[in-house]
């Protein structure tokens, strides 16, 4: 089946970024969220890049109005019943996109490619909750979106090849380049970027230096464009949480554990860019 109405599933940091890539590739869209609150800030979000896009240079006023036109907000799945494929980019817990996808399986037709932009959950258990479980894929973007080239293809055990082979290409029509990725915890990279993460915590919570010297030192001494302090509030510390436990109990690992204090900062809802909150303060 060729593809040319995508939906996507959630309208935050990552479902709006991902409706957009593909808003600005061509494809018509259809980003659907919870509720209208959520689903006009996702556009608005998506609006507000493609403003910078325009400021850059990168895009045209003529093509910054086509790709909004092209992007539909709308609230609930049922909505999505046309697509030709579907990203889910919800909330990073494994019984909610069960349960997305189990719903999805019963309401497109068995052609439809499901994929999942999950971070670190087993693309192999979301695939088995749906039928047709050749037809389910993960197709990983990083955040920023529109500006991060990478996309982890990750093939379930249960992947057909065409399916595989349908969104490596796609991902290239996107402008990106993608990698096929094994389905294990984390993939590759948030096997070894989220650990990272986590240690810098723990280096803050024992006082090792302030979060932003934490920061300086990993981008003078590792070359690194963005401090993992920095870097963990603009992931959210939510997702990093989430990840560090995916990792910890699938691969029963105790050097997973995550921080005592990036589980207290979720707790307070300390989780960064996304509320204003987190190692920094932001407007
Ligand atoms: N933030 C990152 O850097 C990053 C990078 C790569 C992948 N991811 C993954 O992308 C996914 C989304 O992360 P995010 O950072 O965009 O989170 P987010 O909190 O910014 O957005 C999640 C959105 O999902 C919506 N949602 C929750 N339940 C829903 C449902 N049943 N139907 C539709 N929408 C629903 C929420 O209302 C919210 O708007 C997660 O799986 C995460 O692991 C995140």
């Amino acid at each position: 089946m060729s593809i040319s109405k995508v939906g996507v599933i959630g309208a935050g940091t990552m479902g709006s970024g991902i409706a957009q890539a593909f808003a600005v590739s061509g494809f018509s869209v259809k980003m659907s969220d919870i509720g209208q609150e959520q689903v006009d800030r996702g556009r608005k979000a998506v609006e507000k890049s493609l403003d910078r896009l325009v400021s850059k240079d990168k895009i045209s006023v003529a093509d910054h109005g086509a790709a909004l036109d092209r992007l539909e907000g709308v609230v609930g799945l049922d909505k999505l019943a046309d697509c030709e494929l579907i990203v889910e980019a919800a909330t990073e817990n494994e019984e909610l996109k069960l349960k997305i996808f189990r719903e999805l399986s019963a309401l497109v037709g068995k052609d439809v490619v499901l994929a999942s932009n999950t971070s670190s959950i087993s693309l192999t258990r979301i695939a088995a909750a749906t039928t047709n479980p050749e037809r389910v894929i993960g197709m990983h973007f990083f955040n920023p979106v529109p500006v991060m080239k990478l996309v982890e293809v990750v093939r379930a055990l249960q992947t057909s090849d065409a399916v595989f082979e349908q969104v490596d290409a796609l991902t290239r029509q996107l402008g990106k380049e993608p990698v096929a990725v094994k389905d294990s915890p984390g993939f590759v990279v948030n096997r070894i970027l989220v650990p990272m993460i986590n240690e810098a915590v723990f280096a803050y919570a024992e006082n090792l230096a302030a979060p932003e010297d934490i920061d300086r030192t990993m981008q003078m001494g590792a070359n690194h464009p963005m401090g993992p302090l920095a870097l963990a509030d603009l992931i959210g510390l939510d997702t990093c949480l989430e990840v560090m436990k995916v990792l910890h109990t699938n691969l029963g690992d105790p050097k997973y554990r995550p921080c005592p204090l990036l589980q207290q900062m979720v707790d307070a809802g300390y989780l960064g860019r996304k509320v204003g909150r987190g190692f920094y303060t932001y407007e």
